[in-house]
């Protein structure tokens, strides 16, 4: 999928580089110092796409420092670290398009598919992963069996694990096939393997488990595999709701 566009004028993408100021950038690009994909540009106010135009300074490559914010719809069978000694595929394989490194806001199983998002804003990921902050996750599931409305009330009220007690939580039956109950489940916390450890717990074992919803972000709109990049009010959103939290 081809990632929403970041243009910025040559002059500040330099100087947001870290490099020097507005006005040493324009300094730089007058006196011929800057390339463009090889070519000498030296109008400050020139367009450059972050994510595909090559900028170099002395012939040293310029490197972004801008934020990125990768909203991934993860499928089953690729891990969430950065490289797998067993050689296994990992989400970094999805996103080549991006060229700075992002680390993933938490985790989901090598079998869990759905929303996982990627950022190098260490703010906002810590912010969102701290479990004070209670971001809502919401997962939908596949249960290996019938689960009775006793079942699913013990999930709502809090279930007994080994690390401790879960948060109360939101249930929801979809339905049920003959064999299995599907539900959606919104936690506040972020433990390992927490939901399938909580449908164990009731008795049962997740078939099937799918990340559909962050706080805010959903999937809508994106295929299994694809990606795209958060918006400015989406991020907001995201900086507001930990501030919130933070406050309250
Ligand atoms: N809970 C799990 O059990 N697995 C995940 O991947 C995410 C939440």
């Amino acid at each position: 999928m081809k990632p929403g566009r970041t243009l910025k004028t040559l002059d500040r993408m330099v100087s947001k580089a870290g490099l020097g100021s507005r006005t040493e950038a324009r300094r730089w690009i007058g006196s011929g110092r800057v390339c463009v994909n090889g070519k000498v540009v030296q109008t400050p106010d020139h367009w450059v796409d972050l994510q595909r135009d090559k900028v170099t300074l002395d012939g040293r490559l310029v490197k972004s420092l801008d934020r990125r914010y990768i909203l991934l719809y993860k499928p089953k069978g690729y891990i969430t670290s950065y490289r797998d000694p067993q050689g296994r595929a990992t989400v970094y394989s999805l996103i080549p398009e991006v060229d700075q490194f992002v680390g993933t806001v938490g985790r989901l199983d090598l079998d869990t598919s759905g929303l996982l998002l990627l950022t190098n804003d260490h703010d906002l990921a810590e912010a969102m992963t701290n479990p004070e902050h209670e971001l809502p996750k919401t997962y939908l599931v596949k249960a290996a069996t019938l689960l009775s409305d006793e079942q699913l009330r013990r999930l709502a009220s809090g279930v007994e694990l080994k690390d401790g007690p879960t948060r109360p939580a939101q249930v929801m039956r979809i339905r049920d096939s003959a064999k299995y109950t599907f539900l959606e489940l919104t936690i506040t916390e972020g433990r390992n393997r927490q939901v399938r450890r909580m449908i164990e717990a009731i008795g049962s074992k997740v078939l099937k488990l799918v990340r559909t919803r962050i706080g805010p972000l959903t999937l809508e709109a994106l295929q299994i595999g694809q990606w795209r990049e958060l918006t400015k009010e989406e991020v907001a959103s995201l900086r507001k709701l930990s501030r919130a939290k933070r406050r309250s």
